[in-house]
């Protein structure tokens, strides 16, 4: 908390930076700490407090990195402990925090840990830190319940054993490569606990908390009866050992000082939930500061659906304990997802994959108008990266470059993520756009360095050589919605989002929200003085009585706000207050 009784992460606005599709500094094709650390300038203009780092650990990549086989260490393709000292150090100069992802429910196949269960025997110490079990049939061929994976296919996995022969089954709730871990052992909580000290003693300002609702299971491992429900309290979600688990979590948090810089560190879960009492336990105090809250995620382009997912959201907490997001790794970018008017689900990417390019302007509209909806809201909000670019999901990767295990497992009938983990374009035209090896295009106010700690490394700069292809393909015309492009721009997505944040900061005291009545528009107004108005309509609609157009993500003319767009307006008579 800072001297005024304001803590940062409740109305913090945070940058998710997915490592290895950010910035490549060694010109090998895949992002890394020091090409994240030579853009640090650019994250400091565009105005975020925070950055989270999807995982950066060593992993074999069964689960773009979610597969973590040392909790402790940067895979030596993304960097050094060094290059994470130096990014938090430079980051902390630019005022800047970092918040670490942190995977609790399983780890990767190839973790000591996991292999050193591999070789024991059933029944040894060693396999009781997974979930291995017998299977069931006359030679346990069978797995030991009907769980299936979230990535498709059977939740069970037959390991042979020293002997040669088939033997126990492991569980693992997504790849085979991602085994889980059993909580109900005691080194489990021990090891983590060191996990999280080993990055907080680092200087790292929170954590993201990777299937927070998942992680315990019940330990009959009954079967499921009738249809998996993918978000309700199951065998294996929202069990009611997490939250004396997350009260451990956060006397850790809170051991850390919170005056000066960071401030108190947060933690947020990804929880997903099926009604509001799944997330009750969750928000109860002195468990974790802050859950995901991803009901801007879930709506199709309609304003009642939006009024719905506000009002329900807020129902249960405030947004600066559930953080609004519009999109993120996992799932299809808000440009082409907000072409859609119905709902996001599990079969949203190949309806996009099918609509192909149709109605792309009016998916970058809605997304214009979806992100200063999403400034607007109270409490904290999380931008995933490229979204200030207006990145729309890339639908035609060939199949032989999908990495997703999702794609894998379903052999095809679910493309999986891929589209929106594409690499950033950072500049309008040359190999990888500007992704692999550069430090900055010119004009972006990106001061590689930082100046308190050595150059970060571009190593490919000073070699001269040619970086590789970017590890996804970027498609043809990517180099439009570059950095270097949207600078140039006055009217881009970027600047947008630049001169969003800018106003979001001088008006960060804005109060809770009250819905106003306006003909044809969605419209809110934060006390004192500011209302939000968006247009889900097919026609133009007239602003409510305002002061000023701070912002409007279209042209405005004649007091009317076109389809597809959202407007920032100061009110007629009170005054908007500076913190
Ligand atoms: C949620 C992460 O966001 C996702 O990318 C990952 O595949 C699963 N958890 C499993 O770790």
């Amino acid at each position: 908390m800072s001297g005024d009784g304001h803590v940062w992460w409740e109305d913090a606005v945070v940058y998710e930076v997915y490592p290895r599709s950010f910035a490549d500094a060694d010109g090998d094709g895949v992002g890394d700490l020091p090409g994240l650390r030579s853009r640090l300038g650019y994250l400091a203009d565009l105005g975020v407090d925070a950055v989270w780092l999807t995982p950066f650990y060593p992993s074999p990549l069964a689960d773009g990195g979610y597969d973590v086989s040392d909790y402790c260490a940067v895979d030596p393709l993304l960097g050094t402990t060094a290059d994470f000292d130096y990014l938090v150090k430079d980051a902390a100069a630019h005022q800047i925090r970092v918040i670490v992802d942190l995977v609790p429910n399983h780890c990767s196949s190839a973790h000591p840990l996991f292999r050193a269960a591999l070789a024991a025997a059933p029944g040894s110490p060693e396999r009781a830190r997974f979930i291995f079990r017998d299977g069931h049939g006359p030679g346990g061929e069978l797995p030991p319940n009907n769980w299936i994976s979230q990535f498709g296919g059977p939740a069970w996995t037959r390991v042979t054993e020293a002997d040669g022969r088939p033997g126990q089954w492991y569980l693992h709730l997504y790849d085979p490569g991602q085994p889980d871990w059993d909580w109900r052992n005691p080194d489990i909580p021990a090891l983590f606990e060191d996990v999280i000290r080993f990055w907080l003693d680092r200087g790292v300002a929170g954590l993201r908390v990777d299937v927070a609702h998942g992680l315990f299971k019940d330990p009959d491992l009954p079967d499921l009866v009738g249809a998996p429900v993918l978000h309700a309290p199951s065998p294996y979600r929202h069990r009611p050992e997490l939250q004396p688990l997350y009260r451990t979590w956060r006397a850790i948090l809170d051991s850390y000082p919170a005056s000066g810089f960071p401030g108190s560190r947060t933690a947020v879960g990804e929880v997903w939930y099926d009604r509001p009492e799944t997330l009750m336990p969750y928000l109860a105090p002195g468990g974790l500061p802050q859950v995901f809250n991803f009901q801007l995620i879930l709506p199709g382009w309609q304003a009642a659906a939006f009024r719905d997912a506000i009002d329900s959201a807020l129902a249960l907490t405030s947004g600066s304990r559930a953080p609004w997001v519009i999109g993120n790794h996992d799932v299809p970018r808000p440009a082409s997802r907000y072409r859609l008017d119905e709902g996001y689900s599990p079969e949203t990417v190949a309806r996009l994959i099918a609509l192909g390019d149709q109605n792309a302007e009016a998916g970058a509209r809605r997304a214009r108008a979806a992100a200063l909806l999403l400034l607007a809201l109270p409490g904290s909000a999380y931008i995933y990266q490229g979204e200030e670019l207006g990145l729309p999901e890339v639908t035609d990767i060939p199949d032989g470059a999908r990495q997703d295990p999702r794609f894998r497992r379903t052999k095809g009938e679910y493309p999986g993520r891929d589209g929106c983990r594409v690499p950033i374009p950072w500049a309008r035209t040359g190999k990888g756009l500007g992704f692999s090896g550069g430090s900055g295009p010119p004009g972006s106010g990106v001061s590689p360095g930082g100046g308190v700690s050595p150059r970060a490394s571009t190593a490919l700069t000073d070699r001269g050589a040619c970086p590789a292809e970017p590890w996804l393909p970027q498609p043809p015309d990517w180099g439009r919605y570059s950095v270097e492009s949207q600078l140039a721009d006055e009217g881009s997505f970027l600047n947008l989002y630049r001169t969003a944040l800018r106003l979001r900061r001088d008006h960060s005291a804005l109060g809770t929200l009250r819905w106003l009545d306006a003909d044809g528009l969605l419209c809110f107004a934060r006390e004192p003085g500011f209302i939000l108005a968006a247009n889900f309509g097919a026609a133009t609609a007239r602003l409510p009585a305002h002061r000023e157009i701070l912002l409007a993500s279209e042209p405005v003319t004649g007091g009317r706000l076109p389809p597809d767009a959202a407007a920032w307006l100061s009110a007629l008579t009170l005054t908007p207050c500076r913190r």
